[in-house]
């Protein structure tokens, strides 16, 4: 530990030494089972060797130019984000926050471009974008406001998972441009919508011709069982889509995709990023798109992780202290009904790596390269974890 590094993080007094697939071994030589990813971004699991062999190859070959020149492994990339997204365009950035950045700012210029001064963008009670001016301002959680008044102007929230609410807001807003939703909210507790969520927010955007913008920062490139968490609703398309986390699986990449009215709106001079789609972090993004295809890693996330889903209900569910187990694909959220970061430092004891997020919800993003072995190890561990913490805790039942 040193004082010298700025202490904007809780940390937990551990560090890692190595990692290899969902293992990660500490600087004391104790192994991990990883069921976290480092926040859904080491989504091949740790050195993957495809991607360890892209990022080496490419060291020795050519780090950094600048986007003020060609650079054919961005448009590799975009060409294959793209073609799996059926979007039309890419711009490149470093990080969640970054692409989400860019995303904001297609809404206002695309708002401009109607006549509209003071563009107004719609976003989600309990969402998180980043931590820039403009994505904590768009973020629904007060803990990442704080102090950091005056916010940017020009956004109005309105619950998630709740269509009429949303058409209320654009009619009483008719300065609205855009809706800004992610398709599971993962920070907020991973909270999945009704299925019909998305595909009415899509009909709503197209009826009063606002952007449609997804992050899918956390939901993207894999995590839910489709390349995009939008594409299990048939037939739906964003205008716009955040990426970030596991595009790189740990190379820092972000990317914002657009479609529809979005495409055109950002010109030359209208936005950049000096290290955005360098070619080092291109090559480890095409080595994780062609991982995952190669491995059908799409299937197999859907097949365990339907399994481990039913596991956890099956020995979870109508346990007192348990409100609810929800999933989809490879997150899992376990909300109690009490308060529960404690059980964190406890999995650690255990050899497991989880997250508590919103207070009271279990949070599991374990890589999606995980066997059925080692998928059996987390859902025990984080069982028996589960219910001995609500054992020894004064906890409610929920009728
Ligand atoms: C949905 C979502 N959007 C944006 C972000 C911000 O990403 P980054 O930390 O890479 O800026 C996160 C990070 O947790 C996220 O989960």
């Amino acid at each position: 530990m040193t004082d010298s590094v700025m202490p904007t993080y809780g940390r937990l007094d551990i560090a890692f030494a190595k990692g290899q697939g969902a293992w990660l071994t500490d600087t004391n030589g104790k192994q991990y089972l990883d069921a976290l990813s480092g926040i859904a971004v080491c989504n091949l699991g740790h050195c993957h060797p495809a991607v360890t062999k892209a990022i080496q190859h490419q060291a020795e070959t050519l780090v950094h130019t600048s986007n003020v020149y060609q650079i054919p492994l961005q448009n590799q990339l975009a060409d294959k984000l793209t073609s799996l997204s059926g979007m039309k365009q890419a711009f490149f950035c470093n990080s969640g926050a970054e692409a989400n950045e860019a995303a904001i700012k297609i809404a206002r210029k695309y708002g401009h471009s109607k006549g509209i001064d003071k563009p107004v963008i719609i976003v989600m009670d309990g969402s998180f974008h980043g931590r820039t001016m403009a994505t904590l301002t768009a973020t629904g959680n007060a803990k990442v406001q704080v102090g950091f008044d005056p916010l940017v102007p020009g956004f109005v929230r309105v619950p998630y998972n709740d269509l009429d609410a949303l058409r209320m807001a654009i009619g009483h807003w008719p300065e609205a441009v855009a809706v800004l939703v992610e398709p599971v909210q993962g920070e907020g507790g991973v909270k999945v919508p009704e299925p019909e969520f998305l595909a009415g927010v899509r009909a709503i955007c197209t009826q009063r011709k606002l952007l449609m913008m997804l992050d899918e920062v956390q939901t993207g490139v894999g995590r839910t069982g489709q390349w995009f968490a939008f594409q299990h609703n048939e037939a739906l398309v964003p205008d716009v889509m955040s990426l970030a986390k596991g595009l790189g699986n740990g190379m820092p990449i972000g990317a914002c995709l657009v479609s529809g009215a979005a495409v055109g709106v950002l010109q030359a001079g209208n936005h950049g990023s000096t290290f955005g789609g360098n070619p080092l972090a291109c090559s480890a993004a095409l080595a994780v798109l062609e991982t995952i295809e190669n491995d059908k890693l799409l299937a197999h996330v859907q097949t365990l992780g339907a399994d481990m889903l039913s596991q956890f209900k099956s020995r979870l569910k109508g346990q007192v202290g348990v409100k609810e187990v929800r999933g989809f694909g490879f997150m899992f959220g376990i909300e109690l009904t009490v308060p529960c970061a404690e059980l964190v430092k406890l999995a650690l004891a255990d050899g497991l790596l989880i997250n508590v997020t919103a207070d009271s919800v279990i949070r599991l993003l374990p890589p999606l390269v995980i066997n059925a072995e080692e998928a059996a190890l987390i859902v025990d561990k984080v069982c028996k974890l589960v219910l001995e913490f609500l054992s020894t805790h004064a906890v409610e039942s929920v009728a």
